[in-house]
């Protein structure tokens, strides 16, 4: 698959075919990294820049990192420090930045502004995450997955806030890819229509099973890996105390609730987690279930995998 000039900003405009691509290639490069070989000039030459707009510390330091490994130059550029935050229009911000790096990886609030820059940059832009979508962690996420697991049709439970951006993406990348996906969250944090809509049209062509349900067991049972996010996503703070209230005890995922799963089942974190909320240390330390800091190695090796495909 010829993925050169593309953006990544939600997954569906990729094709299945591109996605397993992009998992194979982040095989390749893990395989290279591990035996030591962590040099390589694909992008000797070329700029890419990180516009963000909200904290980071695995992407923000895989897409660097990424970047400077495969010959590239990084440069992390925070919103509130461009003339932007003076009024510049993104349309031209996006005009300056094609015109000076080879790509733009961005971290938005709004998921409008990554459509815009795309829209407006002539180089690939990649959505390093938006209020609704987090595609280059779904990517990571279903790597991981394969990699500890195998690849296969994998189950998966969601459990906590199904709206999140974390949650969308996973949905996408699954039902693109033949996995199922079972969402335990409270009625009003159901993944947005609109996502779902997306998702079960993928569902008929790749005969992935997606779910919505209220009970966090029912979503646990037949779990290969269960799969959290924060309760209070950025952006979210001013509604802590209400949301808290929805989906504590309930969906928190500790040692009772993972009782109810399969006895080789993985966790799975996002992170950055909010201990004795979504997860407790007890799962999320747990040696022999807990893969969360793999999942956030691995946004390195697939960081490296989306630049060499797109740049
Ligand atoms: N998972 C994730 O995107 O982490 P950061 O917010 O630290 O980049
Ligand atoms: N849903 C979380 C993900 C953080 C990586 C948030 O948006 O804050």
């Amino acid at each position: 698959m010829n993925m050169k000039g593309r953006d990544i900003l939600t997954l569906q405009e990729l094709s299945p075919g591109d996605i397993w691509a992009l998992i194979d290639e982040c095989f390749k490069l893990k395989r290279e990294w591990v035996k030591g070989e962590r040099r390589r000039r694909d992008l000797e030459g070329k700029g890419v820049l990180l516009f963000f707009e909200r904290p980071s510390t695995r992407t923000r330091l895989a897409f660097e990192i990424a970047a400077a490994s495969l010959g590239a130059h990084p440069l992390y550029a925070s919103a509130s420090e461009l003339q932007l935050a003076r009024g510049e229009a993104l349309s031209d911000t996006a005009k300056v930045f094609s015109r000076m790096v080879d790509c733009v990886v961005a971290r938005v609030r709004s998921h409008g502004t990554v459509e815009e820059l795309a829209k407006y940059c002539t180089i690939p832009v990649i959505n390093g995450l938006s209020d609704s979508h987090h595609p280059t962690q779904a990517l990571t996420d279903v790597f991981t997955m394969f990699e500890v697991k195998g690849k296969g049709r994998l189950k998966v439970a969601f459990i906590g806030d199904g709206s999140t951006n974390t949650c969308h993406s996973l949905l996408i990348c699954c039902s693109k890819l033949g996995l199922d996906v079972v969402v335990a969250c409270p009625h009003e944090f159901r993944p947005k229509s609109e996502v779902l809509e997306v998702v079960m049209k993928n569902c008929d062509v790749s005969g992935s099973r997606v779910e919505v349900v209220e009970d966090p067991i029912v979503a646990v049972k037949e779990a290969d890996v269960i799969y959290t996010d924060v309760f209070v996503s950025m952006g979210f703070e001013a509604e802590r105390e209400q949301r808290l209230k929805k989906f504590l005890p309930k969906y928190q995922v500790n040692r009772e609730l993972v009782s109810k799963a399969p006895e080789d089942f993985v966790f799975m974190h996002c992170l950055p987690a909010k201990r004795g909320e979504e997860v407790t240390d007890e799962v999320i330390d747990d040696p022999k279930h807990s893969i969360v800091w793999l999942q956030s190695e691995n946004k390195l090796h697939m960081a490296r995998a989306i630049l060499r495909s797109v740049v």
